[in-house]
């Protein structure tokens, strides 16, 4: 099991920070390795040919092993809105209708809701309204069928944390022939991810929340029903020929291959990409599943201290230790519990009506218990 990792950060030792889905804070070693990355700007005669590919290919290799797929399906990319405008330039048109859920993240909605208006395809959204957890995924399933061109949600709830039953979708989707476009920003780095085993046909992660990168890079995963694909910019980096630079006007027309067509121009990112790197040593390091049984345990304590208080939380097969939202007694108004909160210097977002908490392996009990002291002081 891991031990806190607090002194990994420089966060404020006097607030309790449960909101790493709003931002990740910065790793020591990554503000150290942004230094040095400022200091290599002082002399660009240094840089050689190969040092504006070598960081993106760790990169890719880094996420790669997160997510269970090879390097070259990955695309480094400056927002998961750029991804999904990838995505989308390349679905053909097999079906009448596409399908979301509610409240799905606006990135991946519009790019849906855009491309279903522009090719006459009818977009479903799938509404929990007072459905169980287990009657919405069943909802979602069900509304799969031969006639479906695309499903494209969020790994779990980005607003409260419930999970989606990816297996169950991911295995009708590919039975009925449509595409699984997951929007994994508020899980990957926190909950294990199998794309090859879940059937996702396109992975889209912000890179500055549980991957602990920074703002401004996103990582996407593109299986090989786009490895043929146009992308969005045409990026001379791109090119198989890139890194013959005398020789970039004997124009190449080959793309590099896989997703490599996706990386976005001025892929390198020298400032940039050395935290987004270090972020992806860190979690390996960890190990994602010892980061899942850390968040659980924290999550643990919250739940057998409230639950008995009458605080609801999601039922067990579909809640998420690392994200979750607090269902507080109607008497109390989410706004004015928010403002306690700040006063107390414990920071979490409000998403819609759910008091969203996020763990992560730099919280402790310490943060826990003062986030249950303060939902006591408020019943
Ligand atoms: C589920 C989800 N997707 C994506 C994003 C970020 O989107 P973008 O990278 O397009 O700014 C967020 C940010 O909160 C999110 O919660």
């Amino acid at each position: 099991m891991l031990n806190c990792q607090k002194d990994l950060f420089s966060l404020d030792s006097n607030i309790t920070y449960l909101n790493c889905a709003y931002k990740a804070p910065l790793l020591k070693k990554g503000e150290k390795e942004l230094l040095k990355a400022i200091e290599n700007e002082r002399n660009p005669f240094k840089l050689k040919a190969n040092n504006y590919f070598e960081i993106t290919e760790k990169i890719r290799n880094k996420f790669s092993n997160i997510i269970g797929s090879h390097s070259n399906e990955i695309a480094i990319l400056p927002s998961t809105s750029y991804g999904f405008g990838n995505v989308f330039n390349n679905i053909k048109i097999n079906g009448s209708h596409a399908i979301t859920i509610e409240n799905e993240f606006p990135s991946g909605y519009f790019a849906i809701k855009n491309w279903c208006a522009k090719n006459s395809i009818y977009l479903r959204t799938i509404k929990r309204a007072n459905l169980s957890a287990k009657e919405w995924n069943k909802k979602i399933i069900d509304s799969i069928n031969v006639k479906t061109n695309i499903v494209l949600l969020s790994s779990i709830h980005w607003m409260n944390g419930t999970k989606i039953m990816l297996k169950e979708i991911g295995d009708k989707c590919k039975k009925v022939g449509a595409y699984f476009i997951v929007d994994g920003t508020q899980s990957v780095g926190a909950s294990q991810m199998d794309v090859k085993k879940l059937n996702i046909d396109a992975l889209i992660c912000a890179g500055y929340k549980w991957l602990f990168g920074p703002y401004s890079m996103a990582l996407g995963y593109f299986s090989k029903k786009f490895h043929n694909g146009t992308p969005i910019e045409e990026s001379w980096m791109n090119r198989t020929n890139a890194l013959d630079f005398s020789n970039l006007t004997n124009y190449d027309p080959n793309y590099k291959p896989m997703a490599g067509r996706y990386n976005v121009g001025e892929t390198t990112n020298f400032l940039l990409s050395p935290i987004m790197l270090n972020g992806l040593k860190q979690i390996n390091k960890w190990g994602v599943n010892n980061i899942e049984k850390y968040c659980k345990k924290l999550a643990n304590i919250i739940i057998s201290e409230l639950r008995p208080l009458n605080i609801k939380f999601e039922e067990k097969e579909f809640f998420n230790s690392h994200l979750f939202s607090l269902g507080l007694p109607k008497n109390i108004n989410a706004v004015e519990f928010k403002r306690k909160l700040d006063e107390n210097h414990i920071f979490l977002s409000l998403r819609g009506n759910s008091i969203r908490v996020s763990i992560n392996v730099f919280n402790d009990e310490n943060d826990i218990e003062r986030l249950i002291s303060v939902v006591k002081s408020s019943l």
